[in-house]
C-alpha cells in the first residue's frame, strides 16, 4: 500500500487542528539504524511507526497563526533572505509558546507556493533533519503544515550563510583560520551523513547552505535535495540531475548517478572558494575564469602558481604550507574520477592536521620547516 501524507496525518491541512501530528513530545531520539528513509515513507512504513519515529525527533508542530505572530507577520524588517524554497524570516519564540521549548530566536522558512519547490522538498527536510542530529547540522525545531502552507522552523544562525560572509561586497574578510575552521566543521557534517548506518547523500553542498553561528561554527542546512545512499551492492542511486552549477560533480551531471563521491567533489569546490574568494560559478568573469574548478585546477599543485590564485583579500595572512596542503586536498576532491576522490572521513583527518599545523607553528616554532610562514599566521 502506498502511504500518502494525508493517510499518515489525516487532519493535516485543516487549519483548525494540526494536533494530529507530533505534539510537544520529548522522547529519546531514534538510533540511526531505525532511521526512516524517504523510500520507506512512500512504500511500507505504517503511519504510527512514522509518527513514533518523528516524535522521537522532538519536532514541534506550529500553527500558521503562531508563526505569523513570532515573525511580526513575516515583516520585511524580519526578512533574512530568500532561496528556492521561499522567503526566510527571523522570529522569536518565548518560553510560553510550548512547554519544554525554551525562549530563543528562530528562522522561519515559508514555502513559496508559486516557486519550483513544494511539499516533497518540505517533507524531505522534515524527515531527514527530524531524524539526523549533529553539531554541524542546523537544528530543525519544528514545522507547520496547514492547508497548502508548508513552513520550517530552525534554530537561528546569527552570522547567516557562508555565501554572504565570503562574497557579499561589504562583508568583513574572513581570516584564514576561520576559513579552515568552517571547512573542517562542514567536512565533519558531511562525514557524519556519509558514514551514518544508512548513509545520506547531501547533493546540494554549497556556500549558501552552510550557516554560521556567532562563533563561526558551521552547520549544514537545506536537506530538500538529500537522498538515501546506495544500499547493498549498489554503487550509486540514480536521480534526476539537480543541484547547483559549479558545485555538481561532472559524472553526476552527465549520468544522474549519485554517490558520496559527488558530495566530495562539491566539498572540493567549496574549499576552492575558501582559498580563492571566488564563486564556484561566476558569469561576470571572462569565459576561461567562470568555472572555478576549471580556472584553478592547474594552479593547485605548485606553490608558485597557488600564490596567484589565493584570495587577495587574505593579504598573504596565512601559512603557505597549510595553503599548499589545503590546495592539494581540494585537488583530490575535484578529481575527474570519483573513485580516486578521498572519503569525507579522510578529508576531516587532513583538515584536522592542518588546524594543528597552524597552531603548532605558532607555539612550537622549531617544528616548522619553513620559517617564512610563521609571520603569516593569523
Ligand atoms: N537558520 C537560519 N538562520 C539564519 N539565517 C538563515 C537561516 N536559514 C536561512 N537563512 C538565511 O536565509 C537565506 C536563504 O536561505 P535558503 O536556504 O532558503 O536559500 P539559499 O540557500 O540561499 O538558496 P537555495 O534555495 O539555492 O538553497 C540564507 O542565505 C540565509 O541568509
Ligand atoms: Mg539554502
Amino acid at each position: 500500500m502506498k502511504i500518502t501524507w494525508q493517510s499518515l496525518f489525516p487532519k493535516c491541512g485543516k487549519s483548525e487542528d494540526v494536533s494530529c501530528m507530533i505534539q510537544n513530545k520529548i522522547i529519546p531520539k531514534q538510533s540511526s539504524l531505525s532511521r526512516i528513509s524517504i523510500s520507506d515513507f512512500s512504500s511500507s512504513v505504517l503511519p504510527e511507526e512514522l509518527s513514533d519515529s518523528l516524535v522521537g525527533s522532538n519536532l514541534y508542530v506550529f500553527t500558521l497563526a503562531e508563526l505569523k505572530v513570532i515573525t511580526h507577520g513575516f515583516s520585511s524588517s524580519n526578512f533574512l533572505g530568500q532561496g528556492g524554497f521561499g522567503p526566510v524570516h527571523k522570529g522569536f519564540i518565548d518560553d510560553k509558546l510550548r512547554p519544554g521549548l525554551q525562549a530563543q530566536p528562530v528562522a522561519v522558512k515559508l514555502l513559496d507556493l508559486n516557486g519550483m519547490q513544494g511539499h516533497k522538498e518540505w517533507l524531505t527536510e522534515v524527515i531527514f533533519l527530524g531524524q539526523l542530529k549533529h553539531e554541524h547540522m542546523v537544528k530543525l525545531i519544528g514545522y507547520c503544515c496547514e492547508d497548502e502552507n508548508r513552513l520550517l522552523v530552525y534554530e537561528y544562525m546569527p552570522r547567516g550563510s557562508l555565501e554572504n560572509q565570503l562574497f557579499r561586497k561589504y562583508s568583513v574578510t574572513l581570516p584564514w583560520s576561520t576559513r579552515m575552521k568552517i571547512a573542517l566543521d562542514a567536512a565533519k557534517g558531511l562525514a557524519f551523513l556519509h558514514e551514518a548506518e544508512k548513509p545520506v547523500i547531501y547533493r546540494d553542498f554549497k556556500a549558501s547552505n552552510i550557516l554560521l553561528d556567532s562563533d563561526y561554527t558551521a552547520k549544514l542546512s537545506d536537506f530538500g535535495l538529500a537522498r538515501d545512499g546506495p544500499v547493498g551492492d549498489a554503487t550509486h542511486v540514480t536521480t534526476r540531475v539537480m543541484g547547483t552549477q559549479g558545485y555538481a560533480a561532472p559524472e553526476y551531471m552527465t549520468t544522474g548517478h549519485l554517490t558520496r563521491a559527488s558530495d566530495v567533489y562539491s566539498f572540493g569546490v567549496l574549499l576552492l572558494e575558501l582559498l580563492t574568494g571566488r564563486r564556484a560559478m561566476d558569469r561576470s568573469r571572462p569565459s576561461r575564469e567562470q568555472c572555478l574548478v576549471v580556472w584553478a585546477r592547474s594552479s593547485l599543485k605548485e606553490a608558485r602558481k597557488l600564490g596567484r590564485i589565493m584570495d587577495p583579500k587574505l593579504e598573504g595572512q596565512y601559512s603557505e604550507t597549510a595553503a599548499a596542503k589545503a590546495a592539494a586536498l581540494a585537488y583530490q576532491c575535484v578529481g575527474q574520477r570519483p573513485k580516486f576522490r578521498p572519503r569525507m572521513s579522510a578529508v576531516v583527518e587532513t583538515l584536522e592536521l592542518l588546524k594543528d599545523f597552524d597552531s603548532t607553528s605558532d607555539s612550537f616554532v622549531y617544528t616548522v620547516s619553513i620559517k617564512s610562514d610563521e609571520s603569516k599566521e593569523d
